[in-house]
């Protein structure tokens, strides 16, 4: 895992300079500017960010000139059992399915409502299950791909990825008094659990020569919560899964721990259809103003327990 690390890492920084699938877009130069110069692009996306929630003309606007799935809506595909990133919500939440029955919250869903509202666009959440989330955006049936979800260079040949918004960091979930200690332990003839499609899962898959412990050694279930319950039950000895959702399912089930060990690093960003540059420029666009003004942040202590 750790050689697939740094092999990773190396690709992820490559990937972190080109948004939209462009190497030329205004994004991708603001991530190259000098920090005075940044300081002064941030400046400038700020002013833009004041304009463009005074201005709703403008956002109508913005709306009228994009193509979405469905006409005045934002068709967000995600898997919303990632606690704090998805999850369906026992009151209002901040968006709801198409039928208007079921609401959503958490980190993605709410920095996407606030991005739908730049756009002047009602958000829909298209909630699935985690693998289907691409498949989704490329078929045309929702216009984003919000799911904590990684960018990987496999992914990037099937849809285009905005800036990264969020990291995320794959953790190793044990019971607490098991004999794995490190990463390491688990290719001691372990077997493993992942959700379905993850990126936990295609590394701890991968044959053991490219890092991972082999197909064999990997159990997939559909959500997270399910391979929890495996390792309840026995029927795992470890889950590997983002550290975020790690530390929720610990905290709601007595005798685990999530082991601090050798981790690897992501970037987590918004997939869109390679044919809708124009939504991809907006989305971005629309995103980079709400990290710049700090209403990114903000959602995300809201969730995350600022100062751990
Ligand atoms: N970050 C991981 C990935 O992109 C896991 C994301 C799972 N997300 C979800 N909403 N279930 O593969």
């Amino acid at each position: 895992m750790k050689k697939y690390a740094a092999i990773l890492l190396a690709g992820m920084m490559a990937l972190s300079l080109a948004a939209c699938g462009g190497s030329s877009s205004a994004s991708s130069a603001k991530e190259d500017a000098a920090p005075a110069e940044a300081e002064a692009v941030t400046e400038e996306a700020e002013a833009e960010a004041g304009e463009a929630v005074t201005t709703e003309a403008a956002a109508a606007e913005t709306a009228a000139e994009l193509t979405t799935v469905s006409e005045g809506e934002l068709h967000m595909a995600t898997n919303a059992q990632f606690p704090p990133y998805e999850m369906t919500s026992d009151g209002e939440g901040y968006a709801t399915d198409a039928a208007g029955d079921v609401h959503f919250e958490g980190i993605d869903v709410e920095v996407a409502a606030k991005i739908a509202e730049k756009l002047g666009l009602k958000l829909v959440i298209d909630d699935m299950e985690f693998s289907s989330v691409i498949i989704s955006v490329q078929s045309g049936k929702a216009d984003m791909a919000m799911a904590g979800l990684t960018v990987t260079e496999e992914r990037k040949q099937n849809v285009d990825f905005t800036d990264s918004y969020a990291t995320g960091v794959q953790v190793v979930i044990v019971p607490e008094d098991s004999d794995i200690a490190t990463v390491d332990d688990l290719a001691n003839d372990k077997m493993i659990g992942c959700q379905d499609g993850t990126t936990g899962f295609i590394y701890c898959e991968a044959p053991v020569e490219e890092g991972g412990y082999g197909k064999e050694h990997v159990n997939g279930y559909p959500n997270g919560a399910m391979a929890i319950e495996a390792l309840k039950a026995g029927k795992v000895d470890a889950v590997v899964i983002d550290n975020e959702p790690a530390k929720q399912f610990v905290a709601a089930n007595e005798g685990l721990k999530i082991l601090d060990t050798e981790y690897i690093v992501e970037n987590y960003a918004i997939g869109i259809s390679k044919d809708n540059p124009a939504l991809c420029e907006a989305v971005n666009n629309a995103l980079n103003e709400l990290i710049a003004d700090g209403t990114v942040k903000q959602i995300v202590d809201k969730y995350i327990n600022a100062g751990e």
